[in-house]
């Protein structure tokens, strides 16, 4: 998986060849259109009003792909919230210098608004990314046993080797504890699908041109391979870093929760109405069987009340046990 998405030559993400959108390989989120990043301004804002309107508000997004997310929140606030988009800075720490280029292309107009530092620095503010962690490499450790590749003849296979202790998602946690160690004041908001509580066997899911291969060791380098994230493990992590839960929810929920809390104001009311475009995504991103419940949405705090009054997303999430 490392070899296959990350290689600088050969891999997936590094090489560029990753597209998302109806000629890509699969959709995301933020490919449905600009709604997801609009619906996201109003909860960004909320977060920014909690820091007590900060006039140096950070959004950091790991996991930014052509810059698409970026260009949907900035220009959404520069043109409905021009008092946050003064206070706001965004930032990318991008490792593909080859995304790192659509990016600058794609956001040059907001200048120096944008920046690109070489790894996360500290921040105050909000540290967002939909489907980062389930793209992050995993080992395929099922009870003590793993799944390494070896070579028949030529062929990858799957090998088998027992009793291995080491953790699947060890690439994962230790990206927590950097956005943990960074993450002075605010929140770190992460979109993606995964299980919380169930024992399930460790596997990868591998896409191409919106059909799932049944192998990753076909199309190495121009196929994603994904995994679900094991968001208790996430959580955990989190609090051994000392963050607290903000909450855990699936995005219908979480939508819905933002825009029933700002459909008077002006945030969320104005993208909506008239617009049967905006409608139409609306329904894409939350209706159960599209992509309401393929996703979980999963907040982390520092430095800010999580106990009594939950942020927009997350009126309508479920409790979790946060004793850690
Ligand atoms: C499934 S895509 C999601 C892209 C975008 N967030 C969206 O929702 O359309 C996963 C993205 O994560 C990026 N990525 C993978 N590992 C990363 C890492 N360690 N740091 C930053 N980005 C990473 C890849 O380059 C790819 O663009």
């Amino acid at each position: 998986m490392q070899q296959a998405l990350y290689h600088p030559e050969h891999g997936y993400y590094s090489s560029g060849r990753c597209v998302i959108g109806r000629k890509g390989d699969y959709f995301t989120n933020v490919s449905v259109g600009p709604l997801f990043g609009q619906l996201l301004v109003a909860q960004f804002t909320e977060i920014w009003e909690r820091l007590g309107k900060t006039d140096d508000f950070v959004i950091v997004e790991q996991g930014a792909h052509d810059g698409q997310f970026a260009l949907d929140v900035l220009e959404f606030a520069q043109k409905r919230l021009p008092e946050f988009f003064d206070a706001l800075r965004y930032r990318i720490p991008e490792p593909f210098p080859i995304l790192e280029q659509q990016q600058r292309r794609k956001l040059e107009t907001f200048g120096d608004k944008v920046e690109w530092p070489h790894s996360l620095e500290p921040f105050a503010g909000v540290h967002f990314s939909n489907e980062l962690l389930d793209a992050i490499p995993v080992r395929l450790i099922t009870n003590g046993a793993e799944k390494l590749v070896g070579l028949d003849g030529d062929k990858f296979v799957f090998v088998e080797r027992l009793g291995n202790k080491t953790i699947f998602n060890q690439a994962a946690l230790e990206s927590i504890d950097q956005i943990a160690a960074n993450l002075q004041r605010g929140y770190m908001i992460a979109i993606d699908y995964g299980v919380l509580d169930e024992e399930f066997e460790r596997n990868v899911q591998v896409r191409a041109q919106h059909r799932n291969l049944d192998s990753p060791f076909e199309q190495i380098g121009d196929a994603d391979i994904t995994t679900s994230v094991d968001w208790q493990s996430i959580i955990e992590r989190a609090q051994a870093n000392g963050l607290g839960v903000a909450g855990f929810t699936d995005q219908h929920h979480f939508l819905t929760g933002i825009i029933s809390q700002f459909e008077s104001g002006d945030r969320t009311q104005s993208v909506l109405a008239n617009s049967p475009k905006a409608k139409r995504e609306l329904q894409t991103l939350l209706h159960p069987e599209m992509l309401g419940r393929a996703f979980q949405v999963l907040g982390l705090a520092r430095n800010v009340d999580t106990k009594t009054n939950p942020l927009a997303g997350f009126k309508f999430a479920r409790q979790l046990d946060q004793s850690g």
